[in-house]
């Protein structure tokens, strides 16, 4: 592998960095709206349908509380995060993910589209953290793995409760949605940390994207900021941490399958100069080979719909080469050559610095 490859790959040593490199500076717009807020919903709700219904339309995304995730675990989740990262940077290789491979630690899938690194260093996984936890704690890999396991199935049942909401928000019937089986669902999982940063203006923690999955489940420690969305004004808006509340992304497929109604909202991560901030994040939907398609009455009259057919697999590939054009690639009547090669982009983030028009361009 060359040494690109490899910067590629494994994250900087962020203990004691002084000055941001410039291998890591961004050119971004850190001004941020806190005229609105992302709606929060309790599950328990009589009205949490049409509350649903209504932040899918205009936001993409919601806080839920009273989901049924024991708090205990949400701490206990953070906990075995931050132990993880704490480990020096030579046990943390141990378990590096291969340019390939879903499971492992190691910078995100996504930074591959741009030539600037991001303030951030991620364990993924999809499936059991058994082999990874042994290689860094030979004798000690229970506690990991234990509340790892705890957290994806209980994190599964809360995804299936949430979209069997959404599904009902669209007015569609079990019958309607045949193809989303709860018994048989996929999941990527994902540990995010951000260190501390000594100067938050020039780095980001995630690049402005959208989702690939059907619905994201995000987990964010309560004791400081750095999620934001892209909000129905145009603007950044600060997803404030609520202890106890999970954060629910519409993402693309849903787009996809909802014929445009709800909106995969665009988000990012900013970076601070006092907290290490950590995220726990389920990417959710069907299993990958399943083909989504709009159902009939999600569409007018006379209208085809507006995506082709696609499993999350293919739209994933397609995502890896096309970024924030895939979704404009499987439109019926796109113009965007859909095996365009990969693009590497500059140090502009996307969505800084662009008028409005241009943001309705990215996320049709
Ligand atoms: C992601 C993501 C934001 C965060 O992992 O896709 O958007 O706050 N993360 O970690
Ligand atoms: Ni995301």
């Amino acid at each position: 592998m060359s040494p690109t490859e490899l910067d590629h790959l494994v994250p900087m040593d962020f203990k004691n960095v002084v000055q941001v490199p410039d291998t890591h500076t961004w050119l971004i717009n850190n001004s941020c709206s806190s005229e609105e807020s992302v709606p929060l919903i309790d599950l328990e709700d009589p009205q949490a349908v049409e509350k649903i219904k209504m932040a899918c339309e205009n936001w993409g995304v919601f806080q839920v509380t009273n989901h049924g995730i024991p708090m205990e675990l949400l701490a206990q989740i953070e906990h075995q995060a931050r132990r993880f990262f704490d480990l020096t940077r030579e046990e943390k290789l141990l378990t590096l993910r291969s340019p390939d491979s879903p499971n492992g630690y190691g910078i995100i899938p996504i930074s591959r589209t741009f030539n600037t690194l991001m303030w951030m260093e991620g364990f993924t996984l999809s499936g059991s953290p058994l082999e990874l936890a042994r290689r860094v704690w030979p004798k000690d890999y229970s506690p990991f793995c234990t509340v790892i396991e705890d957290y994806q199935e209980q994190m599964m049942g809360v995804a299936v409760k949430i979209t069997s909401l959404i599904f009902k928000s669209l007015g569609l019937s079990r019958e309607d949605v045949e193809w989303f089986d709860p018994k048989s669902t996929e999941a990527f999982f994902h540990l995010n940390s951000y260190p501390r940063c000594p100067d938050p203006t020039r780095a980001l923690g995630m690049v402005p994207h959208t989702d690939s999955s059907l619905i994201t489940l995000l987990y964010q420690s309560s004791t400081n900021r750095g999620l934001q969305v892209y909000g129905p004004n145009l603007k950044w808006v600060d997803v404030e941490p609520i202890s106890n509340a999970i954060v629910v992304n519409v993402s693309d497929l849903l787009q996809i399958y909802s014929n445009d109604q709800f909106k995969s909202v665009v988000h990012r991560a900013i970076v601070s100069e006092a907290n290490h901030r950590i995220s726990v994040v389920y990417f959710f939907g069907p299993k990958i080979d399943v083909n989504i398609l709009s159902p009939p009455k999600l569409i007018k009259d006379g209208d085809s719909p507006m995506y082709r057919p696609v499993s999350w697999k293919e739209y994933r590939e397609i995502k890896g080469v096309h970024f924030d054009k895939a979704l404009e690639v499987l439109r019926f009547n796109s113009v965007v050559v859909e095996n365009a090669n990969a693009v590497t982009r500059g140090n502009e983030a996307p969505l800084d610095g662009v008028d409005g028009g241009k943001v309705e361009a990215l996320e049709a």
